[in-house]
């Protein structure tokens, strides 16, 4: 198992990308914090890991709310030792034109999206520095969730979204510089469009927006995706656990695509 015994952390793990992210990690050994806004979606996960031979624990966690990260950070370290791989997953979208945009759309993709994962990332790295490092220097690892949105910006009914995911972009890679020394690497994960509860969401609100039915929105998910499918989440989580994994010790500061070819810069 390629990551036996790692101590691992993920937010927003109670469903969706985050939950087959927690599912991937753990089938590969590691102790796996599921976090979530939801205790109850996390610790349902937690159940799942455990009915696989798994070892997992749920934590309530809101990423907005550093005292929260505070406390579950604690609980972790208090519990295991150590922090090796922490994935900043949680995230929200909603969709509207943008001069329809309100500032509570703004606010609450950028809280989530963009200042979560600066909060977490921050307590995260001032407990990774100072754990003993691999043989390969390597202190821990912080992966993040971004988007094909967080590189492709040109895409109708989203800017707060997009705004909020190129700024996860850039936050990996000014991270990747400022934690190397430290052994601490930094990626990010930029799916397309993957079959979970906040796509479905997206369906209802573009079909309403463009007009169209929810199936022809589908259709044009796919009809972008040079593979001609939509994501699963577990495509997402494959490569998570690469990047988790000793495979990645000389990969940091990249914005890896899982989109089935749907952007490719
Ligand atoms: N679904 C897609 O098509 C897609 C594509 C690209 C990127 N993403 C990104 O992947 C990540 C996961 O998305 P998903 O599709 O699995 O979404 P989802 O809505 O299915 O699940 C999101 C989870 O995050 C949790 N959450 C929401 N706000 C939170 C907060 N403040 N603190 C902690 N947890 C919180 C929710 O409770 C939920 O369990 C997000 O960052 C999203 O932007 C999704």
């Amino acid at each position: 198992m390629r990551l036996q015994d790692k101590v691992a952390g993920v937010t927003g793990a109670g469903m969706g990308i985050g939950r087959a992210i927690c599912l991937a990690l753990a089938a590969e050994g590691a102790r796996v914090a599921v976090t979530d806004l939801n205790f109850d979606w996390a610790s349902q996960v937690v159940e799942e890991i455990e009915a696989r031979g798994g070892e997992a624990i749920a934590l309530k966690l809101d990423v907005t709310q550093a005292t929260d990260i505070v406390v579950a950070l604690k609980a972790i370290v208090d519990r295991q030792g150590r922090i090796d791989i922490w994935c900043n997953n949680a995230g929200v979208s909603t969709m509207n034109c943008f001069v329809d945009l309100t500032e509570k759309d703004w606010d609450c993709n950028m809280n989530v999206n963009a200042k979560g994962v600066f909060l977490c990332s921050q307590a995260v790295a001032r407990q990774m520095v100072q754990q003993e490092p691999n043989s390969e220097g390597i202190r821990g690892k912080i992966i993040n969730t971004a988007s094909m949105a967080g590189k492709r910006g040109a895409v109708p009914f989203l800017a707060h979204y997009v705004a909020s995911k190129f700024a996860v972009v850039g936050l990996t890679q000014a991270m990747a510089v400022e934690l190397a020394p430290h052994g601490i690497t930094v990626n990010a994960v930029c799916p397309g469009y993957v079959e979970t509860s906040m796509q479905e969401q997206e369906v209802t609100w573009e079909a309403r927006l463009r007009g169209i039915s929810e199936e022809e929105v589908c259709q044009l998910y796919i009809n972008d995706t040079p593979l001609r499918r939509l994501e699963r989440p577990e495509d997402v989580a494959k490569v998570v656990v690469f990047l988790a994994s000793d495979l990645a010790q000389f990969i940091t500061g990249e914005a890896i695509n899982v989109n089935g070819g749907a952007f490719m810069d």
